[in-house]
């Protein structure tokens, strides 16, 4: 088995205000329609994620990079942010060994370790640039528009750390961005910066299987190839307008009805699988910044993801999402086998609060867990879908992120939203580049909008 999605708990009677027998038909009309409107903009070809084949040779660019500079580097850094760092945050928790840096050399294969700065607080990159050797690293810079502050600035530290201690740039620098447009392309063609292709069609958060999450990957040893396959069989799987065959539309079309008709807009995304932890934030960033929209009509819309992970988050979010407003769907997110697991000893055999476990695995522990937390809240009242896939390999990998690209498409089609676009970031980018003194943002006003009296300060100083 590949990959289930289990939605008994999105149901009558398992909950109340479930999906009913008689709901299907509209359910599935109403994403034949979405299905319908998503395929006609495909034909304009914005859904680059999906034309992994059109990215064979750039993948093949970076095995031909990862064999030249084979053995040169003992750390990668990813600079980056957002749809350009949150993938490669995934792939790495979920497809190299458990404390990859903590790793000796050896252990690793030779590979090198791998940073993704994902911010700019101060604090973490002078953290991660003392402890890497600079002569033995690898910066990996990423914006597909070549523009971002954050990313920019991330740059400039590093660039000017390089040429303090006398480095090459085009040894230790290797940019991800769009083919032709931006500042890092200009950059690259002027010092020999090896630079690797985003398709102009593949957006941020939309990127993860184009050299923004493959190149990092690849150059720490994980199996791209596989990766696209799986994702390239997800794909093929998920093209259909049959709701009842389509995994990615079933997601989509029930979590869009679970918001619209039963006012559970909070779509918590929960593994209980520290492989696929950070799949959590990186599906928060996908859902949230492509369906929280206004949409064709004016109004505001899109659904609140939740990032959780059990069995730790029992003790902590589960409450609410038991007892807190019925405003939520969880999605179990689990992983069918466990490649190491452990046997839990049969110790304290007097003791009743712990011999009970003597003899379960620490897997088994997990996913029995995972199903009491799920029977819980129906229990209560409160729907969940359980998603499982076979194994956290690469191919699987693909697969699961190409299962939820697929299913924000098909959402943003439902919640009647450009599922590509984020406009509302703009204004804030516009903001910071004009306090930062861009020239290009120097009459941007500062002030109020028209007919707004502006506010009074508040202020309150404790201590
Ligand atoms: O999903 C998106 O488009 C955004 O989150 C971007 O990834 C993020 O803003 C970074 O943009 P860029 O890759 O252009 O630097």
């Amino acid at each position: 088995m590949a990959f289930t999605l289990d939605v008994t708990s999105m149901t009558e009677p398992a909950v109340p205000a479930g999906v009913r027998d008689d709901d299907w038909p509209s359910l599935a009309e109403r994403f034949r329609a979405a299905h319908a409107a998503v395929t006609a903009v495909a034909a304009t070809g914005v859904y680059g994620y999906r034309e992994l084949e059109a990215q064979a040779a750039e993948r093949a660019k970076i095995a031909a990079f990862v064999a030249e500079t084979d053995g040169q580097y003992d750390d990668v850094v990813v600079l980056g942010i957002g749809g350009s760092s949150l993938g490669a945050i995934a792939l790495r928790s979920a497809l190299l060994p458990t404390a990859w840096n903590a790793r000796t050399a050896a252990e690793r294969d030779g590979r090198p370790r791998l940073h993704v700065l994902d911010n700019v607080d101060p604090r973490t990159i002078t953290g991660v640039l003392s402890i890497v050797a600079l002569p033995r690293t690898i910066f990996v810079v990423i914006s597909k528009s070549g523009g971002t502050i954050e990313t920019l600035a991330q740059y400039l530290v590093v660039r000017d750390r390089l040429s303090r201690e006398g480095l090459d740039a085009a040894q230790h620098l290797a940019f991800v961005t769009d083919p032709v447009k931006g500042a890092l392309r200009a950059i690259a063609a002027r010092d020999g910066i090896p630079v690797f292709d985003v398709p102009p069609n593949v957006g941020g958060r939309f990127s993860v299987l184009s050299p923004v999450g493959t190149l990092p990957a690849a150059l720490c040893g994980i199996d791209i190839d596989a990766l696209c396959t799986g994702a390239a069989v997800m794909r093929d799987a998920t093209m259909g307008s049959d709701l009842a065959h389509n995994a990615a539309g079933l997601f989509a079309t029930l979590q869009w009805r679970a918001h619209e008709q039963a006012g559970q807009g909070q779509h918590v995304m929960m593994p209980y699988s520290d492989a696929l932890r950070d799949i959590a934030p990186w599906f928060v960033q996908l859902w949230a910044e492509s369906l929280g929209k206004v949409d064709a009509d004016g109004l505001h819309v899109g659904p609140t993801p939740i990032a959780s992970v059990g069995a730790t988050d029992q003790h902590s979010q589960v409450q609410l999402f038991m007892e807190g407003p019925a405003d939520k769907t969880v999605t179990f997110l689990r992983v069918d086998a466990s490649a190491d697991d452990v046997e839990i000893p049969r110790l304290e055999a007097g003791e009743k609060a712990l011999a009970f476990l003597g003899g379960h695995t620490l897997g088994e522990l997990l996913d029995i867990e995972c199903r009491a937390t799920a029977s819980a809240l129906a229990r209560a009242g409160r729907p969940s879908m359980m998603m499982t896939v076979g194994a956290s390999d690469a191919w699987h990998l693909g697969g699961l992120m190409m299962w939820l690209m697929q299913a924000t498409t098909l959402a943003g089609a439902l919640y009647r939203v450009n599922p590509l676009d984020q406009p509302g970031v703009e204004l804030g980018k516009r903001l910071a580049n004009k306090e930062l003194g861009h020239p290009d943002y120097a009459g941007e006003a500062e002030a109020p909008r028209a007919g707004q009296v502006p506010p009074t300060p508040r202020r309150l100083r404790v201590g």
